[in-house]
């Protein structure tokens, strides 16, 4: 039934599921689906196009189990971090083999993979990302959603979003873990000390993987949270204006560290099948 709503500067509104999200009383009532001129649709078209592929590279590459070692020089790839099973390539076990045989169909990164795709699917930056340009909720400012009805994030599935501090905590447990891997990465044919490209490789992946982890918004909450007084916490408040300069560049580095990965990835798979040589600098 048709009603006046005042907000519609009293033209008449009809009440109903259609009436919710911007056909909602109070929104302007704009027939056009948006009135911007320019290309507001490349970057949600950009990201889905990146995030698909990212996905696509990650999960052929943590599922074939191939290439993902380099004996000689300690070069494990992230994607297959950490093998702790008697099934990994000989040297790649940084942590031992606490789980013997490993099915051979389940990857390896199956004991971290969840956490890190929950860490990064429930942030901040990757949640306005994926609801832009995979549910177009909106695909940009001032474009209208094609959803007619809107829960936010208070509801299941999106409620699961809240957890994202947890998936914190296990985030840094497991670039800890990377940072031991690039430790095995300073290798020599003979075992001794050595560097390579791989190794400086590894080594700028795990710090980007850090000032991505610590530039995380709980993390920032973590560290300067619920103080009455800076004044009182100088260490704390030192650290928050790091995680602080970190935070205000998180996009950034969700960014860079999807490439970083891949680079790093795709680099020890070349050298392990032996497409090229590691290019040394020291033994
Ligand atoms: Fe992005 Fe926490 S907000 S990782």
């Amino acid at each position: 039934m048709a009603q006046v709503d005042q907000s519609s500067g009293g033209r008449p509104v009809r009440r109903g599921a259609a009436d919710q999200g911007v056909n909602a009383p109070g929104r302007a009532q704009i027939a056009a689906r948006t009135l911007r001129g320019d290309r507001w649709w490349l970057t949600p078209l950009v990201t889905f196009v990146c995030f698909t592929a990212w996905l696509l590279y990650g999960l052929v590459r943590a599922s074939t189990q191939k290439d993902y070692f380099v004996a000689d020089y300690g070069y494990l790839t992230p994607f297959a971090s950490p093998c702790l099973s008697t099934s990994c390539v000989p040297g790649s076990a940084h942590f031992g083999t606490p789980f013997g045989d490993w099915p051979p169909l389940i990857p390896f990164a199956v004991l971290t993979l969840p956490f890190l795709l929950l860490f990064r699917l429930t942030c901040y930056y990757y949640r306005k990302a994926y609801y832009r340009s995979f549910w177009l909720s909106p695909p940009a400012c001032a474009v209208a959603e094609p959803h007619r009805a809107y829960s936010g994030e208070t509801r299941f599935p999106l409620i699961v979003q809240n957890l994202h501090r947890y998936f914190f905590y296990a985030a840094v447990i497991v670039s800890l873990i990377n940072t031991y891997d690039v430790l095995h990465a300073f290798r020599g044919k003979n075992g001794s000390f050595g560097l390579g490209l791989g190794t400086l490789i590894l080594l700028a992946n795990v710090v980007l993987l850090w000032c991505y982890t610590l530039g995380c918004h709980s993390c920032r909450n973590i560290v300067g949270g619920r103080l009455n007084h800076f004044s009182r916490h100088p260490l704390r408040y030192k650290a928050w204006g790091w995680v602080s300069a970190l935070n205000a560049r998180h996009m950034t580095f969700a960014w860079v560290t999807l490439g970083s990965l891949v680079v790093t990835d795709a680099y020890i798979a070349l050298v392990a099948a032996g497409a090229f040589g590691d290019l040394r600098i020291i033994n």
